[in-house]
């Protein structure tokens, strides 16, 4: 399905709720690895892979999605600085990650540690002067008694902030005297600051920086033309000396900029405007103030020529008339409309949904090309990874249009859920991403007026990454006890299965109960830095329930599972219903199962859906009045983040999943039995075992059903009839072979179009027709039926394509491919048309028609970063076998660049998910994402150490696969220098 295709790819490698690469532990050698790295304080991470979005829709390639992440080294790391530290390593991995002689090197940061600040700043005011190639930031704090005991401690990075004059209260202060510099650290003796609770010092500090150099793309740098900050979670510290943690909230009362007129005619700060004006020399000035106490990770600022949109939207019940304005390089602005309607369709529905009203009267979005993320929150002035942000039918899918709006929310939201009420510290990360994730997939169900199909979206994504997240050697709780950099803590666990711990709430309390408990929650806490424990007793204290024992899902870490049996006693015409769970915790978690009932006679549903409340290790639930036997329909919607498996093995659990993939009443369920019934044939190919079974009955009868499903549900059909995605597969094996797995389900899926061969064509045509009826040309509807439409006739286009075993049936798939490519006016059947052909190889006519449309596509994009962003992206997941050879071409192309992270990506990232040919035998993938890491090194260390974690997942491969990648990861480790992100996730994996 689109969704687990290139698009997943993409979508990746800009989001912690993306991709993640196979894993391959069986689930109790899994879990068991995951609780010693667990003891071994072995927090681990991913990164909020954002490079590129690029939202492909190959139906053809249903890739392993190698989604690097980080991965801490167990023990303090001797390197100084934060990511930007480059060091030479003159000891090896293991040596290095063991030394604790410097003092202020990183170190291991642990949750039980947390001590208030014994000063704070209360308010700030700012000075940028943007100058050609340095730009001086001048502060001044004003700093007031927290609570405790201690000196005045500021964060400030020494390898970017030139520090030129410091002074307390008008006295200039001394180096060595009043104050010292550390590190990345500058303390002020407590004894000059203020000694009573309502006294107040000011510090004034001036700082040079050099955001032109600044390839890292934290702190103040540029993009293109324009200067723009990130500072979520510590890039504050590379733009002044500050308490650079989310407990400080502070008002900024007054941020002025001042830069060029003519090459930066807008000026852009968090919150309101409040003057602005000329200055001597052709510059010019604003003035923003922000009237909401802060932490620093939320400041911004933006200087460019830039063009936009604006609207307004006027909240309710308060009325106010907020300003809406998104902005872009000029060349973009005609695709900022879809992210400015997003925007008011997502105020709308917090203040429907949760009663929350926007608070300013500006609402800002940037789009920016160079951003290590996906999107940020920044308080009234969002930025976003251009390929969050702009769209055209030209130029995205409706990956990319779906992905925009649930970015757009999910920033949008961040405005109470992480921005009025943030967290105490980084542990608490959870608590504003895994609740705003869980707001914005409430949104976009509802925007796509689907709650079924963003479930079975959502929840692929979370056991393709996620989980194998957590069955591997980074598995951590989603609130972790400890780590060591907090670039390395922006995981799928935190972001994903956060929201599931978020879902659970809403399941247990129901849909008011958690309202009441949204409201306490902002009720208690507005304004305040807080942390999970408060948002529990929130929930709980609002519904007058004890449920303190959810709160062991906070420090759990390892997907649990649930195991059930059951029998019917037909003389008390009672159902029994076992439970058992297992999982790392040794008290059991609290777990609502969602359970139906289907008459096994009749097929109806006999009870409806009802939340069970597992609580104990082992439980039996009854349900009494029943007329006859019943099959239960377990974990409905997916109501917790767990595996179910039968207690026992039954010689009848193929054709009751048979029968719930026909008779289920919920459709997330429907679709789950499918995928289990397609996972069973794939493995039993993979196996060659799969003669005496009945499972391919079983499948080609789901599949011949889904395939002539009546209505519109469209979505629902072609994700029915889509094969698990190979990454979700490797989750439940023991060692994967990635090219063995690409094939047995790539054998599966040929047998099943060769099978349908009529069927599908019949289908794919007569969808043909009616879309060409109800509208062609350049008029793209974006309606969910439309989008359904164009979604199923791909998954059948793919299927199509994949039938290519004779010269005769390739010339054909070639051809339907390239009519459709040619036929297409939209980016979404246009790019599923390419990436069909972009793997088609053989005669002369066939690479002709490939080479052709590769070609035509490159042109049309004519320069635009993000269709070139696809066309690089849909030959590096090709399944050709020189597909190597054609990357390491590519990386020559005029147009590829190691410096843009969407580019990047979307080379080198997307082929190391293309996992048969990463992985081939001979090591060269491996050996080729080595040598482009260790170059992105010297540029962006976020970028390299999230590309080197393609290689750390080396225990999950056969020995001799293992071996390459452990070769291609020591190189790395041994390069000099290295920078301190990467060397810590190449070191991190070499250790035993
Ligand atoms: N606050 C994050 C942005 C961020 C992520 C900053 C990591 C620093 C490190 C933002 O709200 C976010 O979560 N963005 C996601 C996309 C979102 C839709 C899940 C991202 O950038 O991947
Ligand atoms: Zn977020």
């Amino acid at each position: 399905m689109k969704f687990t295709t290139a698009a997943m790819i993409l979508a990746s490698l800009v989001s912690p709720t993306s991709a993640f690469r196979i894993a391959n532990l069986g689930s109790t050698t899994a879990r068991s690895a995951a609780t010693a790295a667990y003891r071994r304080r072995a927090a681990s991470t991913f990164l909020p892979n954002s490079s590129a979005a690029i939202a492909a829709s190959s139906s053809s390639l249903q890739s392993t999605y190698a989604h690097p992440r980080r991965q801490l080294t167990m023990a303090p790391l001797t390197l100084r600085g934060g990511c930007s530290a480059l060091f030479s390593s003159t000891t090896t991995a293991e040596e290095s990650t063991t030394e604790t002689t410097s003092s202020s090197g990183p170190k291991e940061i642990f949750r039980s540690d947390y001590t208030a600040l014994p000063f704070k700043v209360s308010n700030v005011s700012m000075n940028f002067d943007i100058r050609d190639g340095e730009t001086f930031i001048e502060s001044e704090l004003t700093i007031v008694q927290n609570t405790g005991e201690g000196d005045l401690v500021l964060d400030g990075e020494a390898d970017a902030l030139t520090l030129l004059s410091i002074s307390l209260d008008g006295k200039d202060l001394v180096e060595g005297v009043d104050y010292s510099i550390d590190g990345d650290t500058l303390t002020i003796v407590s004894s000059l600051l203020p000694t009573t609770a309502d006294g107040t010092s000011v510090l004034k500090t001036k700082v040079k920086v050099h955001p032109e150099k600044n390839t890292q793309l934290s702190g103040l740098y540029k993009s293109g033309s324009m200067y723009c900050t990130q500072c979520e979670a510590m890039g504050f510290r590379r733009i002044t000396y500050y308490p650079d943690r989310p407990d400080n909230m502070a008002i900024f009362d007054s941020v002025r900029i001042e830069a060029d007129k003519e090459a930066y005619p807008v000026l852009l700060g968090n919150g309101n405007k409040l003057e602005g004006g000329d200055v001597e020399g052709d510059r010019h000035y604003a003035v923003w103030e922000d009237p909401y106490p802060k932490p620093s990770y939320l400041f911004c600022i933006v200087a460019g020529k830039l063009g936009s949109v604006s609207s307004s939207y006027t909240t309710v019940p308060s009325g106010r008339k907020v300003h809406l304005e998104v902005y872009s390089e000029p060349e973009n602005v005609s695709k900022l409309g879809h992210a400015l309607e997003s925007l008011k369709k997502s105020m709308k529905w917090d203040e429907d949904t949760f009663g929350l009203e926007y608070d300013l009267d500006v609402y800002n979005v940037v789009a920016v090309n160079d951003f290590n993320m996906g999107a940020m929150e920044n308080k009234g002035l969002n930025v976003f990874n251009t390929a969050y942000c702009l769209a055209d039918p030209k130029s995205a899918t409706d990956l990319d249009y779906e992905r925009i709006e649930s970015v757009i929310g999910h920033e949008y939201f961040h405005n109470w859920t992480g921005n009025r009420v943030t967290c105490r510290d980084w542990f608490q990360l959870t608590l504003k991403e895994g609740l705003t994730v869980y707001r914005d997939q409430e949104f976009s169900g509802d925007m796509m007026q689907s709650h079924a199909v963003k479930r079975i979206e959502d929840v692929s994504s979370l056991r393709g990454r996620q989980f194998a997240e957590d069955a591997g050697p980074m598995s951590h709780p989603v609130r972790p006890d400890s780590y060591i950099s907090m670039d390395n803590f922006y995981t799928a666990t935190v972001y994903s299965k956060g929201a599931e711990v978020v879902r659970m709430y809403r399941t247990l309390l129901g849909k008011d109960g958690f309202r009441k408990g949204m409201d306490l929650y902002f009720e208690r806490h507005d304004g305040n830095a807080v942390t999970c424990d408060d948002f529990l007793s929130a929930m709980g204290d609002a519904n007058g329930v004890d449920i303190s024992q959810f709160s062991r899902w906070y420090q759990t870490n390892g997907t649990p599972t649930v195991k059930y049996s059951s029998k019917y006693d037909e003389e008390s015409k009672t159902y029994y219903l076992t439970l058992t769970q297992e999982s790392n915790s040794d008290e059991p978690l609290l777990i609502p199962i969602s359970v139906g009932l289907l008459d096994k006679a009749s097929g109806e549903e006999v009870v409806a859906t009802k939340v069970l409340e597992l609580k104990e290790k082992e439980q039996t639930f009854e349900f009494d009045g029943l007329n006859g036997d019943v099959l239960p329909s377990m974990l409905r919607g997916f109501s917790a983040p767990v595996k179910l498996v039968q207690a026992e093995a039954d010689a009848s659990e193929e054709e009751d999943l048979a029968f719930l993939a026909a008779r289920d009443t919920d459709g997330f369920n429907r679709w789950e039995a499918g995928q289990k019934l397609y996972t069973s044939l794939i493995f039993q190919t993979l196996e060659g075992n799969q003669d005496e079974s009945k499972t391919l009955d079983y499948v080609e009868e789901a599949f011949g059903r889904a395939l002539n499903m009546d209505g519109n549900d469209y979505s629902i059909q072609a994700y029915a009839l889509t094969l698990p995605s190979e990454s979700t597969l490797a989750e439940e094996m023991t060692v994967v072979d990635p090219v063995a797995l690409h094939k047995a389900r790539g054998d599966v899926r040929e047998s099943l179009a060769q099978k349908y061969l009529s069927e599908i064509r019949a289908k794919y045509d007569e969808l043909t027709e009616t879309m060409e009826s109800s509208g062609s040309g350049e008029d793209i509807k974006l309606d969910a039926t439309s989008i359904g439409q164009r979604r199923l006739r791909n998954v059948l286009l793919g299927y199509l394509c994949c039938i290519k075993d004779t010269a005769e049936e390739r010339d054909a798939a070639s051809e339907l491919a390239m009519k459709q490519f040619e036929s297409s006016y939209g980016m979404t059947d246009r790019y599923s048309a390419l990436n069909c052909l972009a793997s088609m190889d053989g005669e002369e006519s066939v690479v002709a028609r490939r080479d052709a449309a590769l070609q035509k596509f490159y042109d049309d994009a004519n320069g635009d970063a993000l269709v070139l962003n696809k066309w690089f992206m849909c030959q590096a997941v090709a399944d050709l076998p020189d597909v190597l050879d054609r990357v390491k071409a590519l990386v020559k192309h005029p147009d590829f660049t190691l410096t843009n992270p969407n580019r990047c990506s979307s080379l080198i990232s997307a082929f190391t998910m293309n996992a048969a040919h990463f992985h081939a035998e001979d090591g060269e993938g491996y050996n080729f994402l080595g040598d482009m890491t260790a170059q992105v090194d010297k540029l962006n260390p976020q970028l390299s150490s999230r590309m080197g974690r393609g290689l750390i997942q080396w225990r999950k491969y056969s020995e001799e696969r293992g071996a390459l990648m452990k070769e291609a990861l020591q190189e790395l480790a041994d390069m000099k220098p290295i920078s301190s992100d990467l060397f810590e996730v190449v070191s991190s994996s070499l250790k035993e």
